[in-house]
């Protein structure tokens, strides 16, 4: 299955990770495209791609504004078809009340148009010192390159 990362960043990690993912899927020969603030009317989501959604919070809770109108077609429906699964890796910050709230508010949309998740949800806490890129590509090579082939 080939992989689309959508990417909705405010300051640029989710989109550092994006890369990390991307470089690790072509080393394991598996296509991939990234989509940054995907468009909902021009991109088209295929059945027969896993689309990745790594997205960040800001303000309270909120979804970065380039993106929001993808989370606003997805959830009213005017994204007519929608693959069966997804992949979500929520960035946040522990130190914020609402933790990794957009990806939560995606997450609902996804589900509530029936889509289901292939993986666990990973959240990426900036309150931490963890090294995300090297979290991002463990995950990629132990779990989603193998669903993927
Ligand atoms: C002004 C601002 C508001 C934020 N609000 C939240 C929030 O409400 N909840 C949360 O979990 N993280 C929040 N964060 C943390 C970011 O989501 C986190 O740092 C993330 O890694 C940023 O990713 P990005 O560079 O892709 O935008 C906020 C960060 C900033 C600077």
């Amino acid at each position: 299955m080939d992989t689309m990362i959508l990417t909705g960043s405010v300051y640029g990690f989710a989109e550092d990770i994006a890369r990390v993912i991307e470089s690790q899927l072509i080393r394991a020969r598996c296509a991939v495209q990234i989509v940054n603030d995907p468009d909902p009317v021009r991109c088209v989501l295929r059945a027969d791609e896993l689309p990745l959604f790594i997205v960040s919070t800001t303000g309270n809770g909120d979804i970065p504004k380039p993106f929001k109108p993808f989370v606003l077609a997805v959830a009213s429906g005017s994204i007519g078809t929608l693959p069966q699964h997804y992949a979500l890796i929520a960035l946040g910050d522990s130190a914020f009340t609402d933790f990794c709230g957009a990806g939560r508010k995606l997450e609902a949309a996804l589900v509530a148009r029936g889509m289901q998740q292939l993986h666990d949800k990973l959240e990426f806490d900036a309150s931490t010192d963890i090294d995300y890129e090297d979290v991002a590509t463990d995950w990629t090579n132990e779990i989603l390159v193998p669903s993927l082939i």
